[in-house]
């Protein structure tokens, strides 16, 4: 089953809106054949673990197929797996996590067994993580959302306002920079891209079927349409920017070098809109990096299913120092379920107790 994962995660960022999965046919401790879901559209994890097996010239009758994921039962872009498996003779199918999706749930695994093949759903947690953003998502109207933010130990990201601050360590900007690349699209505010200037792309930079995108929340100003952000990238798609249907005359200069979606009325961006909007662009996860501000209005909107809180090994102080959320009422509760060292900084990842802002079937 980690070798299932490992493949599977060479899918990730490029199955989207599909989850990304992997599988291994093997006889004992013998491998016949292995494959993940490549691009969406594509052939299946499964499918491609016996085609895999069939190339090598491999007899996968008797054998047992490890799969991250319960294979699907209904005909979409390609046949059911369910019946691949059944078909090739394979007699056992351990799965890593059941189908999230309400609507499709435990049809897999109950073809396999009418069809007389041993199904172990093993729930384990490195299949569970490929799909958490697929879970959160399905059925929904929003992408699923993470929230990166960096602060120091008293919770500031900058000494002053309008100061960019350096916080985090090397280790702590790789691991960001790997969300990025699993992520369909990158969301900042305003203020990150006035202030910050960030590029917000993959570095080394990495080949996906999907282009990167990236995207800036707006309410009052648009940002200045000479931001790193804008500069047109091979890989990339054209950079989103969100912005208040009221402001619509004040954001037409940035119509040459953007994308401009409007989203509701009045003045004030409304994000249930936004990320509706970016889910209906196929966008069915975003990763945030901040700020503050934009932070804020996710988190209390309860927009957000999980957080990486890097916490740097610094003290900014200071009354003018920066909050890392921009106040506002609490009330959120997390769960923590992963604490890591990222060099100097550690992480503190969370899921969110309750997913809401969109509805959950
Ligand atoms: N450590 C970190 O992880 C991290 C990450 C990012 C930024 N930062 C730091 O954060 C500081 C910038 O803070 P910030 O709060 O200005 O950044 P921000 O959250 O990126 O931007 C705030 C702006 O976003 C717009 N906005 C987007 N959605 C909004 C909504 N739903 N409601 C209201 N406004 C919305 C508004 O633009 P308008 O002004 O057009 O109304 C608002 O002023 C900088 O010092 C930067 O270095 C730190
Ligand atoms: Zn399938």
């Amino acid at each position: 089953m980690r070798r299932a994962c490992e493949l599977a995660e060479r899918g990730r960022g490029s199955t989207s809106p599909n989850p990304s999965v992997g599988a291994v046919v093997a006889l004992g401790s013998t491998t016949l054949g292995e494959g993940y879901h490549r691009v969406r559209g594509g052939a299946h994890a499964e499918v491609e673990a016996l085609r895999d097996a069939a190339a090598r010239g491999n007899d996968v009758r008797g054998a047992t197929i490890y799969v991250t994921l319960e294979p699907c039962d209904h005909t979409g872009l390609t046949p059911p797996c369910s019946l691949a498996v059944v078909d090739a003779g394979v007699v056992r199918a351990v799965v890593g996590a059941h189908d999230p999706n309400p609507r499709t749930a435990g049809g897999g695994v109950a073809r396999l067994r009418a069809a007389g093949v041993a199904v172990d759903v093993a729930d384990d947690a490195w299949s569970q993580s490929l799909i958490e953003d697929f879970g959160r998502a399905v059925a929904r109207e929003r992408p699923y959302v993470r929230l990166k933010l960096a602060a120091s130990l008293d919770g500031r990201v900058a000494p002053r306002p309008g100061e960019r601050h350096w916080l985090t360590g090397i280790e702590s900007r790789e691991y960001v920079r790997e969300l990025r690349a699993a992520c369909d699209a990158v969301l900042v505010g305003a203020g990150t891209v006035r202030i910050d200037d960030p590029l917000l792309t993959v570095r080394p930079a990495r080949a996906r079927r999907r282009p990167y995108v990236r995207v800036v929340a707006c309410e009052r100003d648009p940002v200045p349409r000479d931001r790193a952000i804008f500069a047109p990238l091979e890989g990339y798609a054209r950079t989103i920017v969100l912005a208040p249907a009221g402001a619509r005359a004040r954001f037409a200069e940035l119509e040459t070098v953007a994308d401009i979606v409007f989203c509701g009325e009045g003045d004030r961006l409304d994000l249930a809109l936004a990320l509706a909007a970016l889910r209906q662009r196929g966008i069915a996860s975003v990763l945030c990096e901040g700020g503050p501000t934009l932070a804020q209005h996710l988190l209390e909107g309860g927009f957000v299913d999980r957080v990486d809180w890097i916490v740097a090994p610094a003290l900014l102080g200071g009354p003018d120092a920066v909050a890392a959320l921009a106040g506002g009422p609490g009330g959120v509760t997390l769960r923590f379920d992963r604490v890591e060292r990222l060099g100097p900084d550690v992480l503190l990842s969370a899921v969110l107790a309750e997913p809401s802002g969109g509805t959950l079937v």
